[in-house]
């Protein structure tokens, strides 16, 4: 089969873990007969840099007419002094609403090989765990009504959550349907003791729920949640929250595994076209240096090929891969091994591309 896939490099370690994934997709193709064909767009502060704006058209009609996009990563100190519009941030918010991907996955599960490097301690790591974030990701206060106002004592800035019915039943489904796919157990975070919008999320993912017989679903409130996820994170399977609380939680489950290096993530509309991307970002001190991990690169493009693409078996060959290379010491700098040399994010991506 055929695919066009548009490629985003970003910035700081951007290029160097989307050309590692590019390695591994290339072989992959050739392993099974298929032609990946890439194109190339600019976005964050590369486009920035050339163009003025963090999003160019060009990219958001290269994007919308590919099959799906890979992205590295956007940002970094050069452009942190902008104004919030022109931000590269910009250009990741900027996709993920004009290509309306409302679903963001972002699993979190711990290699026993890296069990080591967890922060978790023994007792809690030995009982693993393999849970699924499953984030909203074009509402609630990162695209809510913002802004600068003369308040009570003086200047004051707003950002606002809101979110509609619609909102969360469409992102409630998705949970559901990956709950029966796995374990079977949806838990919804919120922060219901306080906020409105938390009180809807919740009457609404239990409405849903009843459509899912067989899946259980339990509340739970989101400062609880980042206990709970060092504390015992095997009790979870499911996730399902609102943007900003699924931004920090995943970043948290990251941590847990060892690497916030090794976590994908796919954002999803109600097209096969997506958006694959690590969940960590740019890393510009590490720019160069030959210390980014590409596994969080490299899962994300076996989830491409997994949820966009159909293809399970090349997916989950991509998967063995890194297991196999994890399980042979193969090393980068943030998930080494003590008395032995990490490998370059080049060197890594060669390992799992051998393991193909
Ligand atoms: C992420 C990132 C982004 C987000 C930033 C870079 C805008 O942290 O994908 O988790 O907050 O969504
Ligand atoms: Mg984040």
């Amino acid at each position: 089969m055929e695919f066009n896939i548009a490629l985003i490099k970003g910035d700081g370690i951007g290029p160097e873990i989307v050309d590692a994934a590019v390695a591994v997709l290339e072989k992959v193709g050739e392993k099974y007969g298929h032609t990946f064909r890439f194109t190339r767009y600019l976005a964050g502060g590369e486009a920035i840099d050339a163009t003025g704006v963090p999003l160019p058209q060009e990219t958001v009609d290269g994007c919308l007419a590919s099959d799906s996009v890979l992205l590295g990563a956007v940002g970094g100190p050069k452009w942190d002094t902008l104004p919030g519009d022109i931000r590269p941030e910009r250009a990741l918010l900027g996709l993920r609403s004009k290509m309306g991907l409302y679903t963001n996955l972002r699993p979190a599960k711990l290699y026993p090989a890296l069990a080591g490097k967890s922060p978790l301690r023994e007792d809690i790591v030995s009982q693993g765990f393999d849970l699924l974030m499953v984030r909203e990701l074009t509402g609630g206060i990162y695209f809510g009504d913002r802004g600068r106002r003369d308040g009570q004592y003086g200047p004051e800035a707003y950002d606002t959550e809101a979110y509609s019915v619609m909102e969360i039943e469409r992102i409630a489904h998705v949970a559901f349907a990956a709950a029966q796919k796995r374990r079977k157990k949806v838990i919804s975070v919120d922060k219901a003791n306080v906020l409105e919008t938390s009180r809807l999320w919740r009457e609404t993912i239990h409405r849903i729920a009843e459509q899912y017989p067989d899946v259980t679903v339990e509340d739970m409130l989101v400062d609880n949640t980042a206990q709970q996820l060092v504390k015992n994170p095997s009790q979870f399977d499911v996730l399902v929250t609102t943007n900003m609380f699924g931004d920090i939680l995943s970043d948290e489950a990251s941590q847990i595994t060892g690497s916030i290096g090794m976590l994908p993530s796919a954002s999803l509309g109600d097209s096969t076209r997506g958006m694959y991307e690590p969940i960590h970002g740019s890393a510009p001190h590490m720019a160069g240096t030959g210390k980014a991990n590409p596994t969080a690169t490299i899962l994300s493009a076996a989830m491409m090929l997994r949820y966009s693409f159909d293809l399970k078996e090349e997916a989950d060959c991509i998967e063995a891969a890194v297991d196999k290379a994890l399980n042979d010491n193969c090393r980068t700098y943030d998930i080494a091994v003590p008395g032995m040399e990490p490998l370059t994010c080049g060197q890594m991506a060669q390992a799992i591309v051998d393991r193909i």
